[in-house]
């Protein structure tokens, strides 16, 4: 099984500090983001994480890229522990497909469909953090319950954001976990039938991957994964296991990296 992680993007709202540096490079107490984020996609049964990067962003690659004569340099030092920790991170699973145009998620979720194959698969927004590991197997225990079902983490907004957000429509089936009739992408507020709004982890079925082929652009002129998300509920059962605002740590936003930088470094 995969994780794809979409890591495209520009970087906008964190220029300039991100015209050189990739918005996934910024480091979060003493890792980039990215790494916590494959780390979190390996902690949680994928074999392999694949980046769907862009050609410019190649620090990215760099970073996971094994350097053995760096790590023989580390230990004639004697410094181990860096040794091992670059080491660590040159072999993680990871590999690359490219998104050069930015048409929206769910065109970057498209461009890894061959490495998806007929599987199901991961997809993790790396905006947000979550460093248990924990979210991705709870997903999957409620897609085993449910005979294989795609599975999406939601989390409970505030009226006034959910149109920065996908949000379902749907009812609940158990505690905490809601069965999935349709979804909007950024609604506004009188449209919204919940205030349940699409987290950035999704176990998806393999039949997601092919509807996003036909799905046209939508909200924002953008190919949206949300769309082809609502378009499979016509063929197949969906879940949406509802989860906490602080199981993830947000760094989309300067402030937000700032205050998970002092979450995660108090955690330590
Ligand atoms: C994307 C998704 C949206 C989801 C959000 C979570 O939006 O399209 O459905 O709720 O991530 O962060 P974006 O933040 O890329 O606009």
């Amino acid at each position: 099984m995969k994780a794809l992680i979409p890591a495209a993007g520009l970087g906008t709202r964190f220029l300039p500090a991100t015209k050189a540096l990739p918005k996934e490079m910024l480091l979060v107490v003493d890792r980039p983001a990215i790494q916590y984020v494959v780390e979190e996609g390996l902690a949680s049964g994928a074999d392999e994480v694949v980046i769907i990067n862009s050609h410019e962003k190649k620090a990215i690659e760099d970073h996971f890229t094994p350097d053995p004569a760096f790590v023989a340099l580390l230990r004639e030092r004697g410094k181990d522990t860096y040794a091992d920790a670059v080491e660590y991170v040159g072999n993680l699973n990871v590999s690359y497909v490219y998104q050069d145009e930015a048409l929206g998620l769910g065109h970057a979720v498209r461009c890894a469909a061959e490495k998806t194959g007929d599987e199901p698969f991961y997809v993790l927004l790396g905006d947000v953090l979550v460093p248990d590991n924990e979210m991705l197997p709870a997903m999957q225990a409620v897609s085993d319950a449910h005979g294989g079902a795609s599975v999406i983490a939601v989390m409970p907004v505030p009226d006034e954001e959910v149109s920065r957000f996908g949000v379902i429509a749907g009812s609940e089936v158990g505690p905490g976990v809601w069965k999935v009739d349709s979804l909007v992408e950024k609604p506004a507020v009188e449209d919204a039938p919940t205030n349940l709004a699409v987290f950035g982890r999704y176990l998806l079925s393999p039949r997601v991957m092919e509807l996003l082929a036909d799905v046209e652009p939508g909200v924002g002129g953008e190919i949206q994964l949300t769309d082809a998300l609502d378009a499979v509920l016509e063929e197949e059962e969906m879940y949406a296991l509802v989860v906490d605002p602080e199981d993830g740590y947000d760094t989309g936003t300067m402030e937000s990296w700032l205050a998970t930088n002092n979450a995660l470094f108090g955690r330590r």
